[in-house]
This record gives structure tokens, sequence and C-alpha cells, in this order.
């Protein structure tokens, strides 16, 4: 069974993902993760980002392994490094890259094959997973999610403002909705649930309560 998980940036979904997975005993598939690695090695092996052709290629060759807490590439451990601002500037051109999105999209479709998974991302119950089970769309406003994104930011030792954060956030919101492929935006059968007032634990309850009647729904 696929339990999707979207939603614009800042809104909370890799901690949400994160937690319900455990609580259903799900596996977890961060999609932002993929996005940010193969960017991350564009930046470190001089791959022009604007250059899709060269983009695909790195894309083909580029090991990208998502652990439970960890993510790998070519084996080696960047789940600090691709959360950095940098990194997060830097991954509009890949994720525009149409030809990189169906191969990554293709690559969180076998990851998934056979298997109970909490997927999140943009695209994941429209594109990558229109026949998931259950899809959940979680809202907030801007500043809820901004405030949201320092907190992290700082805790990662980050030198920011919430001007900063807003205003990167607003790009992000302006590019993830624009794009013509996979495109940040709710499936007609997703379930939205708004988040702003709510505590971690709290949306956590929800969307463990949803993916619940979807399990009960499912099964004979
Ligand atoms: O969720 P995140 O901030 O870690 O995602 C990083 C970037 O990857 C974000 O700018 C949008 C992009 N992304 C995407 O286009 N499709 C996905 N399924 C997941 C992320």
């Amino acid at each position: 069974m696929i339990a999707t998980i979207d939603g614009p940036a800042g809104v909370g979904k890799s901690s949400v993902a994160k937690e319900v997975a455990r609580r259903v005993d799900f596996q977890l598939l961060d999609t932002g993760a993929m996005y940010r690695a193969l960017t991350l090695a564009a930046m470190r092996n001089g791959v022009d980002l604007q250059d899709g052709d060269a983009v695909i290629r790195l894309a083909r060759r580029t090991g990208i392994v998502l652990e439970s807490n960890r993510v790998l590439l070519d084996g080696h451990d960047v789940t600090k490094a691709i959360r950095t601002s940098d990194v997060t500037a830097n991954v509009r051109p890949i994720a525009d890259n149409d030809a990189v999105r169906m191969h990554l999209v293709q690559l969180q479709r076998r990851l998934a094959a056979g298997r109970n998974m909490v997927t999140e991302g943009r695209d994941q119950g429209t594109l990558a997973f229109p026949d998931a089970e259950c899809k959940v769309f979680l809202v907030a406003s801007a500043e809820t999610r901004a405030e949201r994104r320092l907190i992290e930011l700082r805790q990662q030792g980050e030198d920011v403002t919430l001007q900063d954060v807003l205003r990167q956030q607003n790009q992000r919101d302006l590019e993830d909705e624009s794009r013509k492929f996979g495109r940040l935006k709710p499936a007609v059968d997703a379930t939205i649930i708004e988040t702003d007032g709510l505590d971690l634990q709290q949306v956590v309850d929800r969307v463990e309560q949803l993916i619940r009647q979807c399990i009960d729904q499912e099964s004979p």
C-alpha cells in the first residue's frame, strides 16, 4: 500500500512522514532528498545545472540510496550536506528537468514496488503514484512555514533571518507551482489537511488516522 504526502516547502512533510511511517510501520520515501542529492552531485562534479543533457547523464550514473536515517550519494553519507541553503538554492533546474524527473519517478516506483510505503514530495499523489490508496496534501500559511523552517535551519547552525527564509520560500512556491511536469497541486482524491495552529503531533495524529482508515478499507 502506498500513502502519499505532498505539500509545499516548509509545511512539515518530512517530519510528519517520518513519524507517521514509524507509527504505521511503513517504509519511508523522502523524494525531495533525491532531488537534493542529485543537485549536490552536480555541484560537486562541476556539472552545469542548466545543461539538461549533462544532468541526466549524471543522474543515470549516480547512486542515490535512501536508508532509514541516511542519504548516501555513491556510497557517501550526504544526509546533512543536502539540507544546506546552497543546495536548496540550486535545486530548481534539476526539479524542472523533465528527463531527470521521469528518471527519479521511475526510481521511486521501483523502490515502492511490493512494499508498504509512505512517500513524500510534491508530485507523489499526482504523477509518481496516481493510484496510491491513500493521499494527503498538507497546507499552511507562508508565515507558519517560514517560521518552522527558520527553527530547523538555525538548529543546523545557519545564520539566516525570517525574511531570508520567506524570500527563498516564496521563490520555491512559485517554482513548484509553475513547473509544467510534476507541478505542486493536490491530487483530486487527496485529503487536504490545514496545519496552521496544529503542532507536529496533532498533524501526525490526523495523517495516521487517515492512513489507518485506508488500511482498514484495503483489508479483506
Ligand atoms: O521537499 P524538499 O524541500 O526536500 O525538496 C527539495 C526540492 O526538490 C524542492 O525544491 C522541490 C523538489 N521536489 C520535487 O520537485 N518533487 C518532489 N517529489 C520532491 C521534491
